[in-house]
């Protein structure tokens, strides 16, 4: 559904009245193109003294052939030079009109509190530089694995950086953290290019974990790098469903198109879109579980990617809800997805460097009014990935989720007029997020060279003042 406040401030007269009443003033967010370069604009990179990240961080924006430049004095030219990376020195000052499309800072030397202010030594001098649809990253070490209690609590504390700090970027910028666990250090690939790209376009003031899952990545075809990945989605035939099964083709999955019966017409037009196959059948029903496992291992000879993507809402307060409606959304949004995991790992279904992921919502983070059983059942599913953990891994598949906010759909079009405007609007963007953004979190999830991104939640939701 368009967003017809987001047209009309972006007009000569509404940014006008805009700038008068103080209004929010959203902006049309860069997404990926197809053909376009990772990043569209120079990269700034800094580092903390003593930070060990560096140079893998440079090998990495070498590769997609960053412009990068750096400050006079950072460690960074001597990093650079060990990645093979040529940057160019650069001294701000406020009358240069230089503009960068990411500002990317190795925090992971920062040892005590007092090396904070390495973040303000960086950013305060370039911040006013950041272009449109800028990225901020800040790279460091997972506190919960830091020996030494001083290096841990300064490690914690750049995540109220990158959150705050992604609420005063405007301009349809973003800020996210990402912590690397020692041993994780060849995963930071996939995350990089993901966060330093438009394809994040919707996701801000996350912190991602980066662990030694001891699952062996592969390093793909960056422009397909599903090629020869066999990926099934859940609710498939619209809203964000239908992103996803298109997403997952585009990077060269053959996507497996699940939805219920009733929706066969709509599931084999985006089927045909990109020439996946379709599986029509309600994933509550008894036989599910079993028909898709079955499905897979005929068919395909197995699976490397579910995406649990189908869901309902049946909203009531809990006074006025009925137990029909409490089981169905359980049910669906939830016990389906535990039943069809537990037949594809009893039958082995899931090849090696799998994924499973899944789809939540701030609803389950934060609660929502009128949606005890949504929340509950959402809240399970992160529950679900949480404890799902060991018994994927050691057969090597991650598992994630994505948390949406409010994205255009279907589903948000029902909501009435003010509440709908509120949900929208109640974001560091001023606006809702598209399927797209939530496809492209899980094609990022699916890439095999993700293998260390496990266990996350990842908010999709513009930096949602819910829950946050
Ligand atoms: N739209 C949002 O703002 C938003 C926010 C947070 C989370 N989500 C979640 O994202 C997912 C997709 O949402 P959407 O907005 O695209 O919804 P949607 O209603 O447009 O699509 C959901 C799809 O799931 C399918 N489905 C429902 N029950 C099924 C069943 N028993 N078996 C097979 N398929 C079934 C439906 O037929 C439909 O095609 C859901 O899990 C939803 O809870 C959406």
């Amino acid at each position: 559904m368009s967003d017809r406040y987001l047209d009309f401030i972006n007009s000569p007269v509404g940014q006008m009245v805009a700038k008068n009443l103080g209004l929010p003033a959203p902006q049309p967010l860069e997404r990926h193109e197809e053909g376009k370069p990772v990043v569209s604009g120079d990269v700034l990179l800094g580092a903390a003294a003593g930070s060990d990240l560096t140079t893998t961080i440079a090998g990495i924006l070498g590769k997609f052939k960053a412009n990068v430049f750096a400050n006079f004095d950072s460690g960074v030219h001597a990093a650079a030079a060990a990645a093979n990376l040529s940057i160019q020195a650069y001294a701000a000052s406020a009358e240069d009109k230089q503009k960068f499309k990411a500002l990317v800072f190795d925090a992971s030397g920062i040892t005590r509190s007092d090396d904070l202010i390495a973040l303000h030594s960086f950013f305060s001098p370039v911040i006013r530089k950041i272009a449109f649809s800028g990225r901020i990253i800040v790279i460091g070490r997972t506190p919960e694995l830091l020996d030494n209690p001083k290096h841990a609590t300064a490690q914690r504390a750049l995540e109220g950086f990158v959150r705050a700090i992604a609420k005063e970027v405007k301009k349809g910028c973003n800020a996210q953290l990402i912590y690397v666990a020692p041993g994780a250090e060849q995963g930071l690939e996939s995350s990089l290019r993901f966060f330093i790209s438009p394809k994040s376009a919707y996701v801000s003031g996350q912190v991602v974990r980066l662990s030694n899952t001891g699952i062996a990545g592969e390093t793909p075809d960056w422009n397909r790098p599903l090629n020869g990945k066999v990926a099934l989605v859940t609710g498939a035939s619209r809203g964000i469903g239908a992103a996803i099964a298109h997403t997952l083709a585009r990077d060269g999955a053959h996507v497996i198109c699940l939805d219920v019966p009733q929706q066969e017409a709509d599931l084999h037009q985006v089927a045909g879109e990109i020439g996946g196959s379709v599986l029509a059948l309600d994933i509550t029903s008894a036989e599910a579980p079993g028909r898709i496992a079955e499905h897979c291992k005929n068919a395909h000879g197995g699976l490397d990617i579910i995406v649990h993507n189908a869901g309902v809402t049946r909203d009531k307060t809990l006074a006025n809800m009925k137990e029909q409606l409490w089981n169905m959304v359980i049910n669906i949004n939830l016990s389906s997805e535990e039943r069809i995991n537990d037949e594809l790992l009893a039958q082995n279904v899931i090849r090696p460097n799998g994924r499973v992921i899944c789809v939540s919502s701030i609803s389950g983070i934060a609660g929502n009014m009128g949606q005890t059983n949504y929340a509950v059942s959402k809240a399970g599913v992160i529950g679900l990935v949480n404890s799902s953990v060991p018994a994927l891994q050691a057969k090597g598949i991650t598992i994630n989720a994505v948390a949406p906010g409010f994205i255009e759909t279907q589903m948000t079009a029902a909501i009435p007029f003010a509440i709908r405007e509120a949900g929208r609007r109640m974001n560091s963007m001023s606006q809702g997020g598209l399927p797209v953004d939530v496809a492209e979190t899980i094609a990022w999830f699916a890439n095999p060279a993700s293998s260390a991104v496990n266990n996350n939640i990842v908010r999709v939701c513009g930096q949602s003042l819910i829950g946050a």
